[in-house]
């Protein structure tokens, strides 16, 4: 049941920027009352990645499905709606498309404010949605947001009030394992099958380089690392006889996973020197990367800082986030 403190506020959050088709109602900004999510990985590994046009028209049919359970979960909670809140503008354009204007249609019927979310941004609200987290990180913090479209390093003022310190200049942390898992026939989506491949392996095997990882600024370059994994496999692939071909492929897999992770490492620890941050916070799907926070608190321990990363699913996309992120805005 519904409390009925009216300072209490309810946020109805809608996200299909990808293909993750989800809906929540989160209060006050933390406490998810319900959420229904339909993940669409595996229409898509087929592909070998995510086709925008399939994803648009997934979510359509997913929204159908999902609906009439979300709505009479939350029925009780209905009239309290203060806002519907949608992960807008960024993502694939079909598909963020389908959830802007299923999010009016919501908005207009209960007659409440339609706030227009950056899903960016809102990945570095997982652990303000993740219950495990009791304690929430104080403010301010170091934000590292590496999803599959976005690598980012922010100093956080406030939820709202950031200043972007660094970004990749080509592609993200998460396409970039995307991109070697499918050049090493592993599937999609990459990050987790790299991650568990690379376990069999010797992240020491093989060394790559990565462009701007001693630069003198917090941006980031992946593709070049793409690339060198890509002529290594191509280079080294035939000349290893087939009873061996695993442990090949699960050692690139654990040297790539090393090499990007310590660039991320590297970037993150110059910020936190720099801007003299105690607090470091993370979001996007790569967060769920245990070898990442392994290496993050290894790495960062002569600085005494916090780590906060939240758990699966709130590393990742899903309508919590977006409910949740938008209580900043009421
Ligand atoms: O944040 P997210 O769910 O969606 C976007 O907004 O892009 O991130 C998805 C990305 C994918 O590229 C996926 O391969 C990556 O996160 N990812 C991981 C792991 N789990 C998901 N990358 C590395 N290790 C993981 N365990
Ligand atoms: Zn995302």
């Amino acid at each position: 049941m519904a409390t009925k403190n009216t300072k209490d506020k309810y946020i109805l959050g809608v996200e299909t920027t990808c293909d993750e088709t989800s809906l929540a109602l989160v209060k006050n900004g933390t406490d998810i009352i319900e959420e229904i999510t339909i993940s669409q990985a595996k229409k898509h590994a087929k592909h070998g990645g995510v086709v925008p046009e399939l994803a648009a028209r997934e979510h359509i049919k997913n929204l159908k499905q999902l609906a009439p359970d979300f709505f009479r979960n939350i029925k009780t909670y209905i009239p309290r709606i203060n806002a519907v809140a949608v992960a807008a503008k960024i993502g694939l354009p079909p598909a963020v498309a389908v959830g802007e204007s299923y999010a009016l249609g919501l908005a207009t019927k209960l007659q409440v404010p339609l706030l227009e979310i950056n899903h960016v941004i809102a990945h570095i609200w997982g652990v303000w949605v993740d219950k495990d987290f009791i304690v929430k990180p104080d403010f301010p913090f170091l934000g590292l947001i590496v999803s599959g479209g976005h690598t980012i390093l922010a100093k956080f003022e406030t939820p709202t009030q950031y200043t972007i310190l660094g970004q990749t200049l080509d592609d993200a942390a998460g396409e970039t394992f995307d991109k070697v898992a499918k050049l090493l026939n592993l599937g999609y989506p990459g990050g987790p099958i790299i991650e568990k491949t690379a376990k069999q392996g010797d992240e020491l095997a093989y060394e790559f380089p990565i462009p701007l990882k001693d630069s003198n600024d917090y941006n980031f370059s992946f593709s070049g690392l793409k690339t060198s994994v890509l002529y290594f496999v191509k280079k080294n692939k035939g000349l290893v006889p087939e009873y061996m071909q695993e442990f090949f492929v699960a050692d690139v897999a654990a040297s790539f996973q090393y090499t990007i992770i310590k660039a991320l490492v590297k970037k993150v620890y110059k910020a936190l020197k720099e801007h003299n941050l105690k607090t470091l916070v993370i979001g996007g799907g790569v967060a769920a990367n245990q070898r990442l926070l392994d290496l993050l608190y290894q790495e960062t321990k002569d600085l005494d800082i916090q780590i906060f990363a939240p758990h699966i699913p709130y590393a990742g996309d899903n309508a919590s986030l977006i409910a949740g992120y938008a209580y900043n805005f009421l």
